[in-house]
């Protein structure tokens, strides 16, 4: 790996200064998920254990390069200590003086990078200025990586740099997941679009041994291939680009599994009446809503003889129940095999954790990434500009 870790760093008596990526859901005041928060907590723990004062750098939301209050970090510092497990000092102005005042040890955390403008535009005499502040610089932001921002990009070039724990953690499970993965690989995809995953699909036939579709894309490739999608979610437009895929697939050897049954209703919504037919046979006035169990017992199959799995995406409407089956169901097999050791199972992007939590087993999955668009653009094949910068 082309970058440097935090054993490759003398930190003691140093301003340490972490890109971090706290930027997690809130609802009345209160923070609703602490994932994000709890994964930083080896990096600063580790800082600190090496002498070092860390002064975190985040960005809450997209309040566009203008202070808006209701985007203020300073609401994440009560969630912060807690996972911490001591102070956190939140400097929302006046870094320069604030930071001269930390002791050795200290944890900092300034106000939200975006209300600069300089933050989202990469600025380099914004990043000049967050320099200052510190004597070495730690990204430990994967999930902000796929932004080139002042924090993410322009500052890793200005101090010593290397990653932090989470952002090696993350590389390393990405990197046996698809950079050298045990063969054969699998990788599922679901969603609702083939248009937001075409680089997606495109890079993974030449990565994978075998490709598994579903959700509502699925049925884009379906209609491709001549069937009848009824009233489905369907991208008619985009048939020549499935059909391309389709023949890339072919070439490079690599397998697509489409549903073979599927479980159609004529209303979207929970508990609504369904049943379970043959893919060809969609009834022309319902929708198709989740694959069927038979599609179901052919993933699994799969999944036994894969030895690794990469995940993104849900494989029906799987938050109205009872259209969660076969999410639910592959996913606990994938959870089985991990668990027995036959799998290595790697997951991300927003609703995929989301899905893996409904079915109970995210902890099982070899490893679930904190990543939302820069999983998918990883999985994309893209170099992520904030891990570029690292490795320079
Ligand atoms: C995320 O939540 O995906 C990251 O924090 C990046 O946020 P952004 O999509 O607003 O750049
Ligand atoms: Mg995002």
């Amino acid at each position: 790996m082309g970058w440097k870790t935090l054993d490759d760093m003398d930190l003691d008596g140093k301003r340490v200064l972490v890109r971090v990526d706290i930027n997690v859901p809130v609802a009345d005041g209160q923070v609703t998920d602490t994932t994000r928060i709890d994964r930083i907590v080896p990096t600063v723990r580790d800082i600190r254990a090496a002498g070092g004062t860390p002064i975190l750098l985040a960005h809450f939301d997209r309040p566009k390069g203008k202070v808006v209050p209701e985007m203020s970090l300073g609401q994440i510092v009560p969630a912060l200590e807690k996972a911490l497990g001591c102070k956190v000092t939140f400097l929302d102005g006046n870094y320069g003086a604030g930071v001269a005042a930390l002791g050795q040890g200290d944890v900092a955390l300034l106000e939200n990078l975006r209300f600069n403008p300089g933050e989202e535009s990469n600025d380099d005499g914004f990043a000049t200025r967050l320099a200052s502040l510190g004597d070495v610089f730690v990204n430990d932001a994967f999930s902000a990586a796929h932004r080139a921002h002042a924090s993410t990009e322009a500052l890793a070039r200005k101090l010593p740099a290397c990653a932090g724990r989470l952002m090696a953690e993350e590389l390393g499970a990405l990197d046996r997941a698809l950079g050298q993965p045990d063969r054969p690989v699998v990788a599922v995809v679901g969603g609702a679009k083939v248009s937001t995953k075409l680089d997606l699909l495109s890079n993974l036939v030449e990565k994978v041994d075998t490709l598994i579709i579903g959700g509502g894309m699925a049925n884009t490739f379906l209609a491709a291939s001549g069937i009848d999608v009824g009233k489905s979610l369907c991208e008619h437009d985009l048939a020549d680009t499935a059909r391309a895929i389709a023949q890339k697939a072919a070439d490079r050897g690599c397998e697509i599994l489409l549903p073979r049954d599927v479980v159609v209703a004529r209303e979207f919504k929970a508990g609504a009446d369904n049943e379970t037919v043959k893919t060809e046979d969609c009834p022309a006035d319902a929708m198709i809503l989740d694959a069927g169990p038979d599609s179901v017992a052919h993933i699994e199959q799969v999944l036994e003889r894969s030895k690794t799995l990469v995940w993104n995406g849900p494989l029906g409407a799987f938050e109205i129940a009872p259209f969660d089956a076969a999410t639910n169901a592959a996913a606990q097999s994938a959870a089985r095999l991990t668990k027995a050791g036959t799998l290595i199972s790697v997951a991300g992007g927003g609703d995929t954790v989301a899905a893996l939590n409904k079915a109970g087993v995210a902890d099982d999955f070899s490893y679930v990434s904190t990543a939302g668009g820069a999983f998918l653009e990883w999985m994309e094949g893209k170099t992520l500009p904030g891990v570029a910068a690292l490795s320079d």
